[in-house]
């Protein structure tokens, strides 16, 4: 039987339409669903040439459960957090244990938590004049950004970067890796 990835997005969706074409034609492993919060999230039209179709869902089906038992009835291996912005629950996190993934863009435990999401990190890292910053693909638990981290990579910064470049070099290592840790993680290998 395949393994089964569901995926969340929050917004544009770029890690989400990546890691859905790595998977494009792969035999043993397959796109279970795509999960949103935002009907404008440009995650639902990035899929469309992929012919996957994004579901939307609202902040009450979220936290009642409902959300949850769809999801659960989907019988996923992982579910992948792939910017995603809303705090991920008890009952998810009891619900599939070291089965719910985060992609962060900095190096956790720096620049992680409330607040500290897409180009804030970027410009936080930048406002420390950082000589270097990466990606962290994380276990989910209750608290943001705080869950065991499977994986991170680094990437060197100048200083003249500016926010855009900086996004441009993590989004750069998240294409690179995150699919590739996905698969790993789904083939028992260490990533
Ligand atoms: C990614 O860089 C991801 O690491 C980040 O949001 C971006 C989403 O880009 N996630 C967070 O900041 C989570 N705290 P995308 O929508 O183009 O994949």
């Amino acid at each position: 039987m395949k393994q089964r990835i569901v995926l969340l997005a929050s917004g544009n969706g770029s890690n989400v339409e990546n890691i859905c074409r790595f998977f494009e034609s792969n035999s043993s492993i397959e796109i279970a669903g795509v999960y949103t919060n935002n009907p404008k999230a440009g995650v639902i039209q990035r899929l469309q040439p992929l012919d996957i179709q994004v579901k939307v869902f609202e902040r009450n089906s979220f936290l009642d459960g409902t959300l949850l038992s769809e999801i659960q009835s989907l019988k996923p291996d992982l579910i992948v957090l792939a910017g995603f912005l809303w705090k991920i629950t008890k009952d998810w996190v009891q619900a599939f244990p070291n089965q719910i993934i985060n992609i962060h863009p900095a190096l956790l435990p720096k620049y992680g938590g409330k607040g500290m999401y897409g180009g804030y990190v970027h410009q936080a890292v930048k406002e420390n004049r950082e000589s270097e910053t990466g990606i962290t693909i994380h276990y989910v638990n209750e608290a943001y950004d705080e869950g065991a981290i499977i994986f991170q990579k680094k990437v060197s910064l100048h200083p003249n970067d500016s926010t855009e470049t900086i996004a441009t070099k993590v989004h750069q290592l998240e294409y690179a890796y995150f699919p590739k840790v996905i698969n790993s993680l789904l083939n028992k290998e260490r990533p």
